[in-house]
């Protein structure tokens, strides 16, 4: 076993090991608003449901203080944002969306994507993704700094959009849900082979 002691190793080192080895990510496709009325939408892979009551949802934009990202500009400002499931047929769209592009850019329009709008909260939602979740901001925790610090963005969600032909009650299928992980890199994987494996009692 190679060993690394973190103290003695570059923060893009310890980047590459850590997105490298905490994988499939699941993606955040957030959707946000600014106070002059544009969309914004960015996928985030630092991201994960912790909490179920209240349910709650994480995203941490990277390269914090230094690099503006519009996302956490927005949700910082109005304190609301909307999470999008990206599917195999939205990676494309998905990918687009993450480019580097000035604030007055409406992702939404470079990736040729439909808004829906949220109804508890002002966010613009990704029409064709599967399912939604509105969010209302809890806390932003900020971790290390310059160059790869973080801001830890908790969100609860207030409302779930679900396509209802994915639906069993709240049972969603997971097949044909079919999203995407994030890997190293430009890696993706598709979760299509699944498998059952009980639980002891
Ligand atoms: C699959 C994927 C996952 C990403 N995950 C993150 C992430 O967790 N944190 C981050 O800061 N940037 C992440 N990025 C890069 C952002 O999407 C990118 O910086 C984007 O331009 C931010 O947009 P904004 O300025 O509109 O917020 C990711 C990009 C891709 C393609």
């Amino acid at each position: 076993m190679q060993r690394f002691v973190t103290e003695e190793m570059d923060t893009t080192d310890a980047y590459k090991l850590l997105s490298g080895l905490v994988v499939p990510r699941p993606i955040g496709w957030i959707g946000t608003r600014s106070n002059g009325g544009v969309n914004n939408l960015a996928p985030f892979s630092f991201f994960n449901a912790v909490a179920a009551s209240p349910p709650t949802v994480i995203f941490a934009p990277t390269g914090q203080p230094a690099a503006r990202k519009d996302t956490l500009a927005n949700v910082r400002e109005t304190e609301m944002f909307s999470v999008n499931i990206v599917t195999h047929s939205l990676g494309p769209a998905m990918n687009a969306s993450s480019g580097t592009y000035p604030a007055d850019v409406d992702e939404f329009e470079v990736a040729g994507l439909a808004v829906r709008e949220a109804e508890l909260i002002d966010a613009p939602m990704v029409a064709d993704a599967p399912a939604n979740f509105e969010c209302r901001l809890m806390q932003i925790v900020d971790i290390g700094g310059a160059p790869m610090g973080s801001s830890v963005v908790f969100g609860e969600i207030v409302a779930f959009h679900v396509d209802e032909t994915l639906l069993d009650g709240t049972r969603v299928d997971q097949v044909a849900l079919d999203p995407i992980g994030r890997h190293a890199g430009n890696m993706y994987s598709r979760a299509n082979q699944l498998y059952e494996m009980p639980r002891p009692d």
